[in-house]
Parts: C-alpha cells; sequence; structure tokens
C-alpha cells in the first residue's frame, strides 16, 4: 500500500514492437504520408501579392504557434512551383476555410494566380484578403526554416479578423475533405 492509500503495482515491460499497429519504415514515403494523414486538420488558402500579381496556395500544415507575440507557421513544399514567392514574401495572409469552400480549397490547390472566380480585396499590408472565409490572419514574415522538403514559414500575425457567428469549418482527414459533427 501506497502512503495515499493507492496499491502499488509493478507492471512488466511488454516486447517492445509488439502493438496494435502495424510498423512501417518511415523512409517509406507513400506508408508515412497515409500515417501523416490520420491527423485530421483544417484547411487554409495562404495568399501574397507578387510582380506577376495575387498569388494563393491551399495549406493543411497551418498552426497557431504563440499568442504573445502572436505566431503561427505553415510548411510550403519546395517542390511547389510557388514555394519560392511564398519564401520571399515578406507580407502573407492566412484564410482559414469554412464548410462550404471546397471549391475554393480545389481551385487554390490545382494552381495559384486565378483570383477571378472569387471576391477579394487588397488587405492593409498588400496580400490579397478573400471573402467568404471564417478568419484572416495578415502576417509579416518571423523567420523561415529549412525543414526536409519544405520549408517552414513562420508569420508573426499583424491584422487579424473572424466572421461573426459559429461557422463550421472545412476538415481534411486522409485525403478527404468533410465537417465536424459534434458529440452531443
Ligand atoms: C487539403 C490540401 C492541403 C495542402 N497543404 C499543403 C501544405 O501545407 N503545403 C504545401 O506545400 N502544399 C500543400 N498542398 C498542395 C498545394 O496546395 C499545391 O497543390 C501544391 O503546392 C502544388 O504546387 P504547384 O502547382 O505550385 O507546383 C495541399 C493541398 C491540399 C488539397
Amino acid at each position: 500500500m501506497g502512503i495515499s492509500g493507492q496499491i502499488n503495482v509493478t507492471v512488466a515491460p511488454q516486447d517492445t514492437m509488439e502493438t496494435d499497429l502495424t510498423t512501417f519504415d518511415p523512409t517509406d514515403g507513400r506508408a508515412l504520408r497515409s500515417a501523416f494523414g490520420r491527423f485530421g486538420t483544417g484547411v487554409t488558402v495562404i495568399t501574397t501579392q507578387t510582380a506577376q500579381g495575387p498569388l494563393g496556395m491551399t495549406a493543411n500544415s497551418f498552426s497557431s504557434i504563440s499568442l504573445d507575440p502572436p505566431l503561427v507557421l505553415w510548411s510550403a513544399a519546395l517542390r511547389s512551383k510557388r514555394h519560392d514567392a511564398f519564401a520571399q514574401a515578406q507580407q502573407f495572409c492566412i484564410h482559414i476555410l469554412g464548410a462550404g469552400q471546397q471549391d475554393l480549397a480545389n481551385h487554390f490547390a490545382g494552381q495559384g494566380h486565378d483570383f477571378s472566380g472569387f471576391e477579394w480585396v487588397s488587405g492593409p499590408d498588400g496580400a490579397p484578403q478573400i471573402k467568404g472565409c471564417l478568419a484572416a490572419f495578415h502576417c509579416e514574415t518571423f523567420a523561415i526554416h529549412p525543414a526536409g522538403d519544405h520549408s517552414m514559414i513562420v508569420g508573426e500575425v499583424k491584422h487579424a479578423s473572424e466572421c461573426p457567428g459559429e461557422g463550421a469549418g472545412l476538415l481534411f482527414d486522409q485525403g478527404r475533405f468533410g465537417t465536424f459533427t459534434p458529440k452531443t
């Protein structure tokens, strides 16, 4: 009996790799991509202004980092034709997409320069802000960290806005778009 009245039980260690999961080689890109895809995320579109006009890219690598100072990050693939423009940008805008914005996500996954089908305005620091999203964070590039086949882009949020009301988010899980069903 321990001093707090609990029974102390010694658990024998089990064979380390005997789990209910199927082990795979993490250098197997296809398998790793699949396992990473088990982490469901929201969906964003990131925009910036370039000499060739506005540029957008769909990204689910977005994460909030810090409240003070307000910092966020996302990762851009080196192999993307849009990588260099975002890596060189001083300002960019992160849009959190709503449940009804799958077309926007597909559009900016496919290409980056055609904004003609969407209502947008030039934001306070020049980065395009697309209308109808759940939230928008206008960022100044704070740091860029090389990270394997991606660049981690950290932004300091300089201007932020959120839609009024509850609006559900667009989600991405195992390669599919969907929405969130709360447990009641
Ligand atoms: C849901 C979703 C999330 C994505 N997330 C990222 C991301 O975080 N980073 C990234 O570099 N590309 C991401 N992509 C891919 C880009 O949107 C784009 O398709 C890719 O960069 C192709 O680039 P390119 O046409 O400029 O070569 C995502 C695509 C989808 C559909």
